[in-house]
């Protein structure tokens, strides 16, 4: 009997401070996925400067895709297509990978294939993985989104919920920053909670409205600024001062302000995740991503909550939580399995097109 030729894939990421590429056979198998992390560039600026980071990727790019496709020993006749995350994100970065994306897909003779980087942030739970159960409750939380969506299959997304300030992974950072600890401070604020106590102070846990299932971080990160460093006063010439600074904090005392953030921050993605599941009670899966989907205490809660109302969660290897391209390239397979792929207007877009 004749078996089916598998169907392969690269992917290209470059949305906003990693240059990923890899190689992704039949929409699931990885077979090679290299993140060059842009963070050392970034860390005395806490936060992605978006010129660095689309020059960074320039350098980057060719290297990265050369050692992809060493990695997944397959030769350039070999590929079916050529993806790309060409939305949303910084322009100049997206500008980088769309471009040599289309170089490569018209070089090779192969169909170019955009995909959406949040829709694929979800679709990194079915790497390396069993298949994924549909209808599906979607959550994104990483540094530059935090979304609830409703999923009808990998690609039909209905947007339910969204942040109305920050992203959870930037709520994350922030607090690192206000903690004294290095950009992206997301990790380390996650290690150092697992050591202190979370009732040691009150933070809040946004609700908004009681039906709304948008989210909300940015009063937490500023009660948790004034609760390290004391209320603040306004100088003559308009700075602001205040009464402590984070470097006088003991250890003990910053991993008992991680505890207390990440406690709230977690309990904020849970109501509303509780929230979306009561309105949604025909969905058979929770399927999560994007780089706070790595989180210990929201990886334990999801779990819990999953199972206690009998469904399926489904939550990406590490590797694959924080920004890849192998989540590009497997979503990829399903819109070319579908027929959808695009041609040379395909262009890069700072916006999704879901929200
Ligand atoms: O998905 P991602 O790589 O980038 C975006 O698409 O935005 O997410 C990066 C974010 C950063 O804010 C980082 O601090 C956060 O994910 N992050 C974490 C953890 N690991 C990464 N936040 C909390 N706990 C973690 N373990
Ligand atoms: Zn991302």
């Amino acid at each position: 009997m004749a078996t089916e030729a598998p169907v392969l894939i690269l992917g290209i990421e470059t949305s906003c401070d990693e240059t990923a590429a890899s190689v992704v056979q039949d929409g699931w198998q990885v077979r090679s996925s290299i993140v060059a992390s842009q963070h050392e560039l970034h860390r005395e600026y806490a936060g992605v400067v978006p010129e660095i980071a689309s020059r960074a990727h320039l350098e980057r790019i060719l290297p990265v895709i050369r050692r992809a496709m060493t990695g997944a020993e397959v030769s350039w006749s070999d590929l079916d297509a050529i993806a790309v995350g060409h939305r949303p994100g910084l322009i100049g970065s997206l500008l980088v990978g769309v471009s040599a994306a289309k170089a490569l897909a018209w070089s090779l003779g192969r169909p170019i294939i955009g995909v959406d980087h949040v829709l694929a942030h979800l679709w990194a739970a079915r790497l390396d993985a069993e298949p994924l159960r549909f209808p599906a409750l979607g959550l994104v939380v990483s540094g530059g989104h935090t979304a609830l969506m409703r999923l009808e299959s990998p690609l039909m997304a209905t947007i339910i919920g969204r942040t109305i300030d920050d992203a959870v992974g930037e709520a994350y950072d922030k607090a690192a920053t206000i903690l004294g600890l290095p950009y992206p401070g997301g990790p380390k604020v996650d290690q150092l909670a697992a050591s202190g106590d979370e009732s040691a102070h009150d933070l809040p846990v946004s609700r908004l409205d009681r039906e709304s299932l948008d989210f909300s971080f940015s009063g937490l990160k500023t009660a948790l600024l004034y609760a390290v460093r004391g209320q603040p006063t306004r100088r003559t010439d308009g700075t602001l001062v205040y009464e402590r600074d984070e470097r006088d904090l003991t250890d003990e005392a910053r991993a008992d302000f991680c505890a207390s953030f990440q406690r709230a921050a977690a309990r904020a993605v849970l109501i509303k995740v509780e929230r979306a599941l009561d309105g949604q009670p025909d969905v058979e899966s929770i399927i999560v991503g994007g780089g706070v989907s790595a989180n210990s205490r929201l990886r334990h809660e999801l779990t819990q909550l999953a199972s206690s109302r009998g469904l399926a969660v489904r939550l990406p290897e590490l590797r694959y939580c924080v920004d890849n391209a192998a989540m590009i390239a497997g979503l990829a397979a399903e819109r070319l399995r579908e027929g959808l792929t695009d041609d040379w207007r395909l262009a890069a877009q700072p916006a999704s097109a879901l929200i």
